[in-house]
């Protein structure tokens, strides 16, 4: 069951000619629920392009993990740029500007009570002047929740690609362990 706005929204984006990524393969949105939390991540990979469905390569297997560790029981799962990148680059700042529109409507339509941004790209666009942080504090305990996108509390993962190119795939670090059951304590009392 898809949220009643997606076909609003698909139909924005399969049209959309606001930058050169016009006409390639998309994708949209995941729904676990009512979508209450917003995951955000970058763009689409070739399975999300040809699915039409955000995280569902590799990379979606080992995020999914995690959202299951951390009890999420609504959830939304989208990207920054909803076109698949040539060769999977990281987008280009006039790609994301010309995506955040759609971004924004999503938020606007689904009211999250929280955004939790995997890896450094929505990171660092919409984490606003915390771009500059390391990693470390970034993924950390003290801006868990403190970090805010339009009054919207926001949550800080890095990419699942980082973790299974260190040999995480199937099993969660323990420090990952500890921050996503920290955000699920704060995202359940918002
Ligand atoms: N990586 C992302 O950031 N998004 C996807 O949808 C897939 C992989």
């Amino acid at each position: 069951m898809t949220h009643p706005t997606y076909a609003q929204l698909e139909d924005r984006v399969r049209h959309c000619t606001a930058c050169e990524l016009t006409g390639r393969g998309y994708a949209l949105q995941r729904f676990k629920g009512n979508g209450k939390v917003l995951i955000v991540g970058e763009a689409p990979g070739k399975k999300e392009a040809e699915t039409g469905v955000p995280f569902v390569g590799r990379s979606g297997k080992t995020l999914d993990m995690w959202l299951e560790y951390m009890g999420l029981r609504e959830y939304t799962v989208t990207n920054i740029v909803k076109h698949r990148p040539p060769q999977n680059h990281t987008p280009t700042p006039s790609q994301v500007e010309a995506c955040l529109p759609v971004l924004d409507r999503e938020i606007s339509q689904l009211m999250p009570s929280a955004l939790i941004l995997v890896g450094k790209t929505p990171v660092r666009i919409l984490g606003i002047g915390y771009w500059r942080m390391k990693g470390d504090l970034l993924f950390g305990k003290s801006v868990a929740g403190i970090l805010s996108y339009n009054g919207i509390p926001v949550f800080c993962l890095p990419h699942p690609a980082y973790l299974i190119r260190q040999g995480y795939e199937k099993k969660i670090p323990d420090y990952l362990k500890e921050l996503l059951s920290l955000y699920a304590g704060r995202i359940k009392r918002l």
